[in-house]
């Protein structure tokens, strides 16, 4: 399979919003909200949001916020007294999800890797992620696993207050957990 990264652009609003609907959830991503993080994500040097594309084909897309855009997710669960470098110099691992006909071939770590150099080139030190504990194949955990984040914190019923349907519990009001993650920049992936 051959994949392109690139930045997302807002036309891709729509393809990032049907991707996000079909694997995650109805309504998780509205294309306002797609377009919301995109904003979020640009700073002078860079903008931190990436699409894959296999073909003319939206396969997969990240949303990186750099240091100074984000203070929290989409659910409430922090604890940075134990990280390893403070708020102002993290950046955020907003959201990654790949097309489930493609998922384990290595498409999410290209867009990591992307965002890994770019984060460093806006001077952020540390990355925070939260890892959907439910995710198809535990392929969330193994992903951030891989890419060298280490769990810190688990926090039950993390996006309980998003209003969306879950598609991994299913449940009216989400009860799946997140697994607060994170790497420093300069550490081996
Ligand atoms: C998590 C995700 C973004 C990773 O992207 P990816 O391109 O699949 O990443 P990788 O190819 O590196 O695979 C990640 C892991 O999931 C496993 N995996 C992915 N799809 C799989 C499948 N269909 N069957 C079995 N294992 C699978 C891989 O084997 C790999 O684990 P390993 O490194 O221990 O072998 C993607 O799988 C996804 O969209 N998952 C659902 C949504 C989600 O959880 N997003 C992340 C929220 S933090």
């Amino acid at each position: 399979m051959s994949v392109t990264i690139r930045v997302m652009r807002p036309e891709d609003a729509p393809a990032v919003s049907a991707l996000a609907d079909r694997l995650v959830g109805q309504d998780y991503y509205p294309e306002p909200l797609v377009r919301a993080y995109l904003k979020r994500s640009r700073t002078p040097e860079a903008t931190l949001s990436y699409v894959a594309e296999e073909g003319d084909t939206l396969v997969a897309f990240r949303f990186v916020l750099p240091p100074g855009a984000w203070e929290e997710g989409r659910g409430k669960g922090l604890t940075p007294e134990r990280w390893p470098a403070p708020l102002e110099d993290a950046g955020y691992f907003q959201s990654c999800f790949v097309d489930p006909a493609c998922m384990g071939q290595g498409i999410g770590r290209l867009l990591a890797e992307r965002a890994f150099e770019d984060l460093s080139r806006v001077g952020a030190r540390l990355v925070v992620a939260h890892c959907w504990k439910e995710s198809p194949h535990d392929s969330s955990r193994r992903y951030l696993t891989r890419l060298g984040f280490e769990a810190i914190a688990e926090h039950p019923d993390y996006w309980a207050e998003v209003d969306y349907l879950c598609g991994g519990c299913e449940q009216p009001q989400c009860v799946c957990t997140a697994i607060e993650m994170v790497r420093l920049l300069d550490a081996p992936g």
